[in-house]
């Protein structure tokens, strides 16, 4: 248990299809070197030492493969249709947690180095704590058409990662009380007013999305 406050539970959904990735099996489960995705979030999850207990969220049907896949200690739920229904079951699975993280089982290659500097920000007090980097691309915003809408000041955009940070109980509350559809956790947060503190992620935690987004992850670690 980590020294400072109550356990510091890590959820990582991992029930989605990916169907962007264009695989058979979903994607958590796709292998990179030999090891899944999932496990692969996992591992760095547990070797960060900040972490008291692992709870992943998968497909219902292959709920007993991740137990087999897995060690002991991960606490394995059935997910939902919707990411924020993963995750709401996951969170259902971590009644004691005081300090929660979510981490996509898609960003496999996040270093431990990144979720122990989240931790240490939960620790140091702040409640909402996400990774960020700068955008390098200019961003625009379009219409159903693809007309352009707008550009956003490339200076104050950010590419989000996770693990994304939380007091639990500000996570519960968000996703007892905010309405509607967030693409991350932290935007469930900024609509309770909260603040959510940023720091520097990491190129590594890169979220594998789409096959270019594979074969990166597969030369990263030296397979052709
Ligand atoms: O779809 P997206 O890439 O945003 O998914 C991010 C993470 O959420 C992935 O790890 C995916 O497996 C997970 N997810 C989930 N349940 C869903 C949809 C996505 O756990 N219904």
């Amino acid at each position: 248990m980590s020294e400072n406050r109550g356990p510091v539970v890590a959820l990582v959904p991992a029930a989605g299809r990916g169907v962007r990735l264009g695989e058979s099996i979903p994607k958590a489960f796709v292998e990179l070197a030999g090891r899944s995705m999932l496990c692969r979030a996992v591992d760095g999850l547990l070797e960060s030492g900040v972490v008291d207990t692992v709870v992943v969220i998968v497909p219902e049907e292959l709920v007993d493969r991740a137990r087999a896949d897995l060690p002991d200690s991960v606490v394995v739920v059935a997910g939902g249709d919707e990411r924020a229904d993963s995750v709401r079951a996951g969170l259902a699975a971590a009644t004691d947690a005081e300090l929660v993280l979510v981490h996509d089982a898609a960003r496999a290659l996040t270093p431990p180095s990144l979720i122990a500097r989240v931790v240490a920000e939960l620790h140091a007090g702040r409640t909402a704590v996400i990774p960020v980097l700068p955008v390098s691309d200019t961003i625009k915003t379009v219409d159903v058409l693809g007309t352009v809408t707008g550009t956003p000041p490339r200076s104050e955009l950010r590419a989000v990662q996770t693990p994304q940070g939380f007091d639990a109980n500000l996570l519960r509350r968000a996703y007892r009380d905010v309405d509607g559809d967030a693409t991350d956790d932290a935007g469930l947060v900024e609509r309770l007013g909260e603040r959510v503190r940023t720091i520097v992620g990491e190129p590594q935690a890169f979220k594998i999305t789409t096959p270019w987004d594979l074969a990166l992850a597969r030369a990263l670690l030296g397979q052709a």
